[in-house]
């Protein structure tokens, strides 16, 4: 093969499919085992050229894919991998440095640093922090809530019932026993119900998965530094925001974190997979992972950033997240959010303005949570039917036990009139 010419047609497929994967249907179309019943049983035996693999991408696999690049995805977080992120993605795989240690790949190791100084400085963060990146929030927490369990001896992790999936997973995961705190009308953590006695974290959530509420966290940092409990906050979404000073109210507390998290690959243009986590208490992460055997010693006087999480073996992350915060800067990162947010109290508006349709929660950033009137299998199967349209991808979530719908823009290719697609698709499937 060569790289090349091999490397010029994927170049160009690339360009073509980001051209027109909005003209293709959202969501996969495809049934479970569909795709691998295209595949061949066995592998081959003898070489393929590359092009075989191109073709097979768009004949066999494209039809199963969902496609989060599209202008019309709303589920879940939407997301983008920018130009930028998508070219240091390859980049980064040509070096293929494995960061296992400084010297095995000093200039990774110095970029990620660097990068989360800069990205903490965009964000507004205190300046001081230690930063890192992890694959993912899921990880992100597990790292935090370890170095909590290390830091203070204890076991009883706190966060509310809106909290991420993940906290209870890395919870499981590290055997420690969660506290659940019930939340508010508008989906905060209750503050009166909040009970660290013996705690040895509480966990926040700035953008909860759900509504995107945001917890009171200057009133749990109060209470995590009497109850001596490590205070990680989960802005995984939301953190992005904090890159408009508009949004930074819903930075207030989070100064005083033990930890924060905030994945570049959720709104931040950063493809798949880019967790950015800062500690103000590094050595007590260092504490709880740092493990060196014989084989990797060294004299060298250099952090070694995989001494702060579970990970060895770590890629070149930073790389994508340097390549995205260069080619946009701040001003290009403040028109994405602000754009997604305008879109966003859009739709909110027609939805509000239209009869027989309902607002389920208050919506601060770009996701909103709406209900047709009805029941909730009714709703159920209305989001089914735009979503099997192709035309638009929309999720749910529960809220006080009903059905919800929920749009969430997050793609930097989203337009107004995307949002009119989907908002005519639903309206149309609400009275089909
Ligand atoms: C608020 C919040 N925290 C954490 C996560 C988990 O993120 P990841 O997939 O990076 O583990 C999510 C995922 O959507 C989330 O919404």
């Amino acid at each position: 093969m060569s790289l090349r010419d091999d490397g010029a047609a994927a170049l160009e497929w690339a360009a073509r499919y980001l051209e027109r994967v909005g003209e293709l249907p959202v969501l996969a179309q495809v049934q479970p085992g569909e795709i691998r019943a295209k595949l061949p049983p066995h592998p081959p035996e003898r070489p393929e050229p590359f092009a075989n693999v191109l073709r097979d991408l768009d004949d066999v696999l494209l039809p199963g894919v969902t496609h989060w690049q599209h202008p019309r995805f709303f589920a879940y977080f939407g997301v983008t991998a920018s130009e930028p992120g998508i070219l240091a993605e390859l980049l980064a795989a040509t070096l293929n440095n494995v960061a296992i240690m400084w010297r095995a790949s000093p200039a990774s190791a110095e970029l990620e640093a660097h990068v989360l100084d800069w990205l903490a400085e965009l964000l507004g963060l205190p300046p001081g922090l230690h930063g890192h990146i992890e694959d993912t929030a899921s990880t992100s927490t597990t790292a935090a809530l370890m170095a909590a369990r290390e830091a203070t001896g204890r076991s009883v992790v706190v966060y509310s019932d809106q909290a991420h999936s993940s906290v209870a997973k890395a919870v499981k995961l590290l055997g420690m026993t969660a506290r659940e705190v019930p939340s508010d009308g508008e989906f905060r953590m209750r503050t009166d119900a909040l009970e660290l006695d013996a705690a040895a974290a509480v966990v926040a959530t700035v953008g909860t998965t759900s509504t995107t509420s945001v917890d009171p966290v200057a009133a749990i940092a109060d209470a995590a530094e009497r109850a001596g409990a490590w205070l990680h906050v989960d802005a995984a979404y939301a953190g992005a925001a904090w890159v408009c000073p508009e949004f930074r109210w819903s930075q207030a507390g989070v100064e005083r974190a033990d930890s924060v998290v905030v994945n570049a690959h959720k709104w931040l243009l950063t493809p798949m997979d880019c967790s950015c986590l800062w500690t103000r208490r590094p050595a007590d992460l260092r504490n709880a992972f740092s493990l060196i055997p014989e084989y990797l010693r060294s004299t060298d006087d250099a952090d070694n950033i995989s001494e702060y999480g579970p990970a060895l073996g770590r890629r070149f992350r930073s790389l994508k997240l340097w390549a995205v915060i260069r080619c946009y800067g701040r001003e290009g990162l403040q028109a994405v959010i602000r754009e997604h947010v305008r879109l966003a109290a859009l739709f909110e508006g027609w939805v509000r303005d239209e009869p027989g349709w309902e607002l389920c929660a208050p919506r601060p950033f770009s996701v909103v949570c709406f209900r047709r009137e009805g029941s909730d299998e009714e709703n159920e199967a209305l989001l089914q039917r735009v979503n099997a349209s192709g035309e638009a991808f929309l999720s749910h979530t529960k809220l006080n036990g009903r059905f919800v719908i929920r749009l969430a823009v997050g793609n930097a290719w989203t337009t107004e009139d995307d949002v009119r697609i989907a908002w005519d698709a639903l309206r149309r499937e609400a009275s089909a």
